[in-house]
This record gives structure tokens, C-alpha cells and sequence, in this order.
């Protein structure tokens, strides 16, 4: 299995200190930084779009941009994110009609490409070969919206599909993850662990961060 990338989702920060946020977290231990793209269509919110990832990229410039795109047309916004320093763009299953096209026009803009389901979508609509095209799959165990909510257990299955199919992928697992539900995921194999409130609300950050890099890699 790959190692463990710990990719702290700041929906859970304080959003009028952004910079200072990511800053931090950097500081703490994270590998990437989970910036989470809600356009009010594909789900009910709004949060941020290329602008404000434009002004983290230049008060952060060594981050890495883990862009999880919930968002309807995904298509449209290759461009903006990639011109915002965006490094991974993962767009939604749900949302396209051609992943394999979309996959070619990240990587066309120096990106890398992850797909994303949902919980109700299974692990078999990730075709073989959008898989290997893929540098990134990502099982939601929440549903996409809003953070702070329940893990969802009964995704871990898909996990352990995904990670069978494709022993060297970097899969992700993104939603109401934290240190009481690290083992199951790790166990599963996912690789690349997102959490936004377990990390952001801890009084220690740097000792959650720690934990759950040291449950995957274990
Ligand atoms: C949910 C987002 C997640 C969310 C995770 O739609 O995609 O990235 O911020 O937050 P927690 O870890 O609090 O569930
Ligand atoms: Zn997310």
C-alpha cells in the first residue's frame, strides 16, 4: 500500500484566516491541504472557488492543493484551478459523462487527476481504466456538503474493492474520518486520509495528524 498523505480539509478553519490556517497545519505535520469546492448546484452549499485558493497558493506557495471539486460541471473549472496553483483535482463520478476526457484535460493542465463517489455510488462505476488513468480515487463516507457529520462504516467495502483492483493507487477516504475511525479505514486501505473537525477542533492538532499517519503506515 502506498504511504500515509494526511490532508487536514480546511472547511473545518477559520475561513477569515485562511493563510494562517493552512500555515499551520503545514507546521503540524500535514502532507496536503484539502481544499473542499461546494458550488451551491452538485450540493446545497457554497464555499470557495479559484479566487481564494489564488490569495492561499500566494501567501502559502509550497502547499499542496488537494481540490475536492463538488461541483456540477466539473468540466468548467479545469482552467481556474489549475491557474490558482490547484495540484489535484478530484472531481465527482456523478458529475461527468466522460471521466476519462476530464482526466486527459487535468493532467493536460499539469494536475493531478482524482475521481471521487459518493456513497450511494458503487465502487464497480469506477471503470478499470478510469482507475489506471487516475492518480487519486476518493470514497466519500459522508455524504458530500457540509462537514461534521457521521462516518459512514458502510463505504469501507468499496475501500477494500478499490484497494484489491489497485494495490499501488493512492485511495482516499474523506468524512467524519478522526482517530475513532482511522483503524477501520487504514484497515480497508485507504492511504490518503482527509479530516476536517478531528484535526481542526483537536487542542493538538499535531498529535491527531501524528496518529492517523501512524495508523495507515502501520
Ligand atoms: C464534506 C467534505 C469533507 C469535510 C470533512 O462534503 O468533502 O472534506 O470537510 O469534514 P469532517 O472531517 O469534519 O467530516
Ligand atoms: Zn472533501
Amino acid at each position: 500500500m502506498p504511504h500515509a498523505i494526511i490532508s487536514p480539509s480546511v472547511l473545518a478553519s477559520d475561513f477569515g484566516q485562511l493563510t494562517a490556517e493552512c500555515k499551520r497545519m503545514i507546521k503540524n505535520g500535514a502532507d496536503w491541504l484539502h481544499m473542499d469546492v461546494m458550488d451551491g448546484h452538485f450540493v446545497p452549499n457554497i464555499t470557495m472557488g479559484a479566487p481564494i485558493l489564488t490569495c492561499v497558493k500566494k501567501g502559502v506557495p509550497d502547499i499542496f492543493m488537494d481540490c475536492h471539486m463538488m461541483v456540477a460541471q466539473p468540466e468548467k473549472w479545469v482552467d481556474d484551478i489549475a491557474a490558482a496553483g490547484g495540484a489535484l483535482y478530484c472531481f465527482h463520478l456523478e458529475a461527468t459523462s466522460d471521466p476519462l476526457a476530464l482526466i486527459d484535460v487535468i493532467h493536460g493542465k499539469k494536475m493531478k487527476a482524482g475521481v471521487a463517489i459518493s456513497p450511494d455510488t458503487p465502487s464497480s462505476a469506477i471503470t478499470d481504466q478510469v482507475a489506471n488513468a487516475a492518480d487519486m480515487l476518493l470514497v466519500m463516507t459522508v455524504y458530500p456538503g457540509r462537514g461534521g457529520q457521521k462516518f459512514l462504516d458502510r463505504c469501507l467495502p468499496k475501500v477494500a474493492d478499490l484497494r484489491a483492483r489497485f494495490p499501488e493507487k493512492d485511495i482516499e477516504v474523506d468524512g467524519g474520518v478522526g482517530p475513532s475511525t482511522i483503524d477501520a479505514c487504514a484497515h480497508a486501505g485507504s492511504n490518503v486520509i482527509v479530516a476536517g473537525t478531528a484535526i481542526f477542533n483537536a487542542p493538538d492538532p499535531e498529535q491527531v495528524i501524528t496518529l492517523l499517519k501512524a495508523t495507515v503506515n502501520t
